[in-house]
């Protein structure tokens, strides 16, 4: 299972310590081999969206910051598993993890979705010091969600420390519980999902604006090219 993990920081705390351990006990699950692929934000990617709508308008592929967005992108699209993870920040994501996200509005569902989304599952992860945990996790699921992911498990905890090292025992516990089980449920599901309600819902509503209403390009050409106005579905494989 080829594992992503965005970082909606550049440090190594609390909530960065949680994804790589989900990471590694999947990986340990699954014996994979392949080394887990690691972002760090805004290391890896630092522009905010300019609102030029390049990408509603043409394609992501001309977006003004699509040279530094690229290998991000190909990663998103090239992985299995999806972690995306944020402290909380006056309780929301890290404004340099919901630029990153600002990118992908094409991919949204309502858009043009990208197949490759139907077989992955992603886990949104968020700590905080006690509160803002719900809406950060919200803030990163959405986009998953909405880019069609097959399963998207959401995790947020209050840590009541500033670093790994400050965590008060019984919170480690639950945490490493809850990896535990996080990382059970992802390999038990893995190939066994396509995509998620809430987008297949947006799917069916979107389908039937396109029907009904005057076509919005490239939209529309998207979908017909890719069968969707007929019998084929982004979900089902050939
Ligand atoms: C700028 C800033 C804003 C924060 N806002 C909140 C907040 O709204 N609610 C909260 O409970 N903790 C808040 N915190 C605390 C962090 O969310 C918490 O310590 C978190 O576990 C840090 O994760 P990290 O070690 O991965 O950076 C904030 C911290 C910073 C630096």
């Amino acid at each position: 299972m080829k594992i992503l993990i965005i970082h909606g920081q550049n440090h190594r705390g609390n909530t960065c310590m949680i994804a790589q351990e989900l990471a590694r006990k999947v990986k340990d699950r699954t014996q994979g081999k392949e080394e887990i692929n690691e972002y760090f934000l805004p290391e890896a990617f630092d522009e905010p969206c300019r609102g030029c709508y390049s990408c509603f308008k043409n394609d992501l592929t001309k977006c003004p910051h699509y040279k530094k967005l690229e290998p991000v992108a190909e990663a998103i699209l090239d992985a299995d598993l999806l972690i995306f993870e944020s402290p909380v920040y006056v309780y929301h994501a890290t404004g340099q993890m919901m630029s990153l996200l600002d990118h992908f509005g094409t991919w949204w569902i309502v858009h043009r979705p990208r197949e490759e989304m139907c077989k992955k599952q992603a886990v949104v992860i968020s700590t905080a010091a006690g509160g803002g945990m719900k809406s950060t996790v919200k803030d990163m699921a959405d986009s998953m969600e909405m880019w069609g992911v097959a399963k998207v498990y959401k995790y947020g905890v209050g840590i009541q420390a500033l670093s790994p090292d400050e965590i008060p025992e019984r919170i480690l516990k639950k945490i490493h519980k809850k990896t535990d089980s996080l990382s059970a449920a992802v390999c038990r599901n893995a190939g066994k999902c396509n995509m998620n309600r809430r987008a297949k819902k947006w799917f069916y509503l979107m389908r039937f604006a396109h029907k009904h209403f005057p076509p919005m390009e490239p939209d529309y050409g998207y979908w017909e090219e890719k069968g969707w106005h007929g019998r084929g579905r982004p979900w089902v494989r050939e």
